[in-house]
């Protein structure tokens, strides 16, 4: 019997997860994107699922400010998630999700942003109606947000620079 098991990623992750990243989307730049967003140390939270010692699973959070005037209030972004193709629907990703939710909120953090399909990320409290306020440049019904505790409803949302212009598709 096959056993899933979540833990924190490490630097001996690298290859396995960028193979992951590969698979899952099909291409190289959120690959990409996961060793910029570690190389400039803006990583938040990271995860790998394991099956039976490999890893097939992989999400990434990264800092996150919603700038208002002067203040900025930190945050953190959910992305990329990718689950190896052949263990999709096995709940690989909601898991992942699950685990780092609660991981986050142990941390002090407060307010979780998400660029991707609202039929999905609804499962795990995201929303768009959270995040319509945010000024961004990815500002559309994918953009959500989850809140678990007190955190602006408004202002403008700067992602990590790793996040160029060309990751807004
Ligand atoms: C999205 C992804 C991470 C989900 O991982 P997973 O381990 O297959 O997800 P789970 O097993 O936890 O959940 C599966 C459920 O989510 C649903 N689901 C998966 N992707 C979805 C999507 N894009 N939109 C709506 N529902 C989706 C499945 O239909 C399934 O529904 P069911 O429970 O009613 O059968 C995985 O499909 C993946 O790696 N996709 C390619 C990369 C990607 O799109 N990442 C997200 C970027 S925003």
């Amino acid at each position: 019997m096959s056993m899933m098991s979540i833990r924190t990623a490490t630097a001996k992750d690298r290859e396995a997860i960028r193979l992951v990243e590969e698979h899952a989307f099909g291409q190289k730049m959120e690959a990409g994107l996961v060793d910029a967003l570690v190389d400039s140390g803006d990583t938040v939270l990271e995860l790998v699922a394991e099956e039976d010692g490999h890893v097939v699973g992989h999400i990434l959070f990264s800092r996150l400010y919603v700038e208002h005037g002067r203040s900025r209030f930190p945050a953190v972004a959910l992305a990329p998630l990718a689950v190896e193709p052949s263990f999709h629907g096995t709940g690989i990703g909601g898991a992942l999700i699950r685990e780092a939710h609660v991981r986050l909120k142990q941390a002090g953090e407060k307010l979780a942003i998400v660029l991707g399909e609202p039929a999905y990320y609804g499962r795990f409290g995201y929303a768009h109606e959270r995040a319509a306020n945010f000024d961004s440049d990815y500002q559309c019904e994918a953009l959500q947000a989850v809140a678990w505790d007190e955190a602006p409803e408004s202002g403008k949302l700067l992602y990590a620079p790793a996040f160029g212009t060309e990751l807004a598709a």
